[in-house]
This record gives C-alpha cells, structure tokens and sequence, in this order.
C-alpha cells in the first residue's frame, strides 16, 4: 500500500513525464504565477472555520455591550486569552470586527448579523448542520453517477427541510426586499393593494410591504409546516394582522385571479426548474390584476453560464439537492416572463448590488 503511494507520488516529478519536462523549460524561461488562486481558496476554508467558531462562543454578543480588549473578552467568555487574541485578530483581518489600542468592537455587519437576538441574526444558518452541507460532501460521487441526492422539493421532503432553512435564510433578502418596495414606490399607494407571496418561507419578500404600507394585505403560500414559520415572523414584524395563509403546495391550490396588485415569487423558480417555473410565472400571471408586477428573486447567471460565482455553484447546489432545479441568466428569465405574457422586464437596480441584482420585475399589462 506504501509502496504504491510512493511510486504514484514519485511519478509526479518524475522527469521523464514528457509535460513534466515541457514544464520545467517553461518555469526556467519565464516567470509564472504563483498558485494564489488555489491557495487563496484552502485558506477560506479557515476563514470559515473562524467565523463558525466565533459564532459558536457567541463573541459578538459579548463585545455588543461594549467593546474590549481580548483580555477581557476571554475572562467574560471564559477562554483562553493567548488563543482568544489569535481568534479576535483573524476576526480583524475578514472584517468582522474593527481593533483600535488593543480594544476590539463590533462592525456594522456583525452587530446586526451576528450579534444574538439581532432581528437579522445569522448565526443559525452559520452553524446549520443540515442537509445541503452533507450533499455538499457527496459532490465527488454525484458527478460520477449523475444523479442528485436529495429532493428536497418532494412535498414530503420538503415539509422537513424547509422550515428552518426559510427561517434561517430570512436576513439575507430582508434588507433587498425593502429597497424592492422602495423601487416600487409600494410605501405612497394611497390605496389598499394586495401582495401574493408565493412560496413565502419567511414572507421575507412580502414583510416589507406591509412594514412600508398599512394599506397592504399578504396573502402568503407554502407548506402549512412552513407556514408557522411565516406567522412567527409576521408576528414579529407586527404585520400579522395584515397577513392571510394559502396552505399547501401552489401546484394544487387555486390562487384567485386577477386579484393581486404584486405577486412575489422569492427564489422558488430554481427549485422548481425550468418548465414548472414556466407554468409558475403563468400562474402569477393569471393572479395579477392589469397593471399588477410580478418580481421574481432569484441567484442569476450571465448567458455563458461562466459566472458570477455564486449562481453557478449554487446550479451544482440544486443538482445536489432537486431533482430538476436550475439557476436561470437574465435572457433566459426575461423570455420566460414574455412567454408567460409579461411585459417591461426589468431587472431592478438596488443598492449594494452593482451589476449582480437578484430581483427582476414585469408587468402584467
Ligand atoms: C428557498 S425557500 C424561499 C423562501 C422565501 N420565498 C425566501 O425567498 O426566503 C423556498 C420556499 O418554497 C416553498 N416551496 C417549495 N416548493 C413548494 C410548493 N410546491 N408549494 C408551495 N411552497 C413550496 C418552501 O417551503 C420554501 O418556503
């Protein structure tokens, strides 16, 4: 067994390998990168070791009082100070925290992200254990055999995976879905207006509506297992009144139509794949009164599919995970819209998003 390792290990710098030696000529002629790009990626496993275990010793709720320096930080939390000054400046250089004569603080990221019992707190969804990252472990086998893991969007699968992970995924959007309804100047309706939020989770999408404008009524669908999740947030936002429940899957539930002034379908296209989102964007269709706006959310590839970064792992993230789930370029969103009937697609400008918007928009007309 070691002596196969050997041999396998000595054949990689073996110099009779016909392209070990046409690089050996090259490395001596010209000067070549240095491995930053692969190196840059191992050590943001690190990095992400870092913040999990700084949220697992709850380090931002400890500096939210006041900030300290890691002496103190350690007595408070009970740790080990030599190691706590290691860990709070690794937190320094991610930009998790700020450190001024040896006094570390809070950034605005981790005060509202991080610290316990914030509105936006993050942290579960940090620790989560969960399904995506053990079919993220069988990644090597499943390019092998083709064939996904789970499918989480069978409804009895999906009654157990989605309701902590709506829950857990609410602050990512919640801050984009208020410049949504900003965009949309939804907060000076004079008059009342309904929002169907399909597929609600958390009603992340549809919360800042009825934040912004007493006039808004929600109807929310999902799963009614989901559902509880979207009436404890309604709850918490204190927009419960102004919130009523569709319960169960969308495919079975006659949704009124004509009825809704927004339909927001917040990042269900690519768990359903490409022809059951078509019939979705038909069904919201269908549901929006003449003049109503259906915005979609959603992970968006550009038309090569060769990036940004994340819509394309998350493609390989819905191979894992569906059975027929997709990330969508924005060409390929706005035909689907047409089809469906829509008109003036849009993809939305928002604030800290540059070229890389999740959310599009179209008008039934
Ligand atoms: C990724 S979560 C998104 C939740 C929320 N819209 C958001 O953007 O945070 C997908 C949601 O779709 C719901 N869902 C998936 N398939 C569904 C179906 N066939 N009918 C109703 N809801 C469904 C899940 O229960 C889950 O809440």
């Amino acid at each position: 067994m070691l002596g196969n390792l050997k041999r396998e290990t000595t054949r990689e710098y073996d110099p009779q390998v016909k392209q070990f030696g046409e690089q050996m000529t090259t490395l001596k002629t010209q000067t070549t990168t240095p491995p930053a790009r692969i190196t840059g990626l191992l050590q943001s496993g690190w990095a992400n070791q870092v913040l999990r275990t700084a949220v697992e010793l709850d380090i931002f709720s400890h500096l939210n009082d006041k900030p300290l320096t890691s002496k103190d930080l350690a007595a408070k939390a009970g740790l080990d100070a030599k190691a706590t000054g290691y860990l709070l400046n690794a937190l320094v250089s991610l930009e998790y925290l700020t450190q001024q004569n040896n006094i570390y603080a809070l950034t605005e990221v981790s005060q509202f992200y991080l610290v316990k019992g914030s509105p936006l707190y993050f942290g579960n969804h940090v620790l989560a254990d969960d399904i995506v990252n053990s079919a993220w472990h069988n990644l090597t086998d499943k390019i092998k055999d083709g064939r996904s893991c789970e499918k989480v969007n069978n409804d009895s699968e999906a009654v157990k995976f989605f309701p902590d992970l709506a829950a857990n995924i609410f602050p990512i959007n919640y801050t984009t879905a208020q410049a949504v309804v900003k965009v949309l100047k939804a907060e000076s309706l004079s008059e009342p207006f309904r929002v169907l939020d399909i597929a609600a989770g958390s009603a992340v999408w549809s919360i800042p509506f009825a934040e912004a404008n007493k006039r808004a009524t929600v109807d929310a669908l999902d799963f009614p297992e989901v559902l509880v999740v979207t009436k404890r947030f309604a709850e918490q936002h204190g927009v419960a009144n102004q919130f009523n429940y569709l319960s169960g899957n969308w495919r079975d539930i006659k949704i009124e139509q004509q009825a809704y002034d927004f339909v927001a379908l917040g990042h269900i296209l690519h768990c359903e794949g490409k022809e059951l989102s078509q019939r979705l964007l038909a069904e919201a269709y269908a549901a929006l009164k003449p003049g109503g706006t259906v915005i979609v959310a959603e992970f968006i590839s550009n038309d090569q599919l060769s990036g940004p970064v994340f819509p394309m792992l998350f493609a390989l993230n819905m191979f894992l995970l569906t059975e027929n789930g997709c990330v969508f370029s924005q060409t390929e969103l706005k035909s689907m819209f047409e089809e469906a009937g829509f008109k003036e697609v849009e993809r939305l400008t928002l604030p800290f998003w540059n070229q890389e918007s999740p959310v599009m928009v179209a008008k039934k007309i």
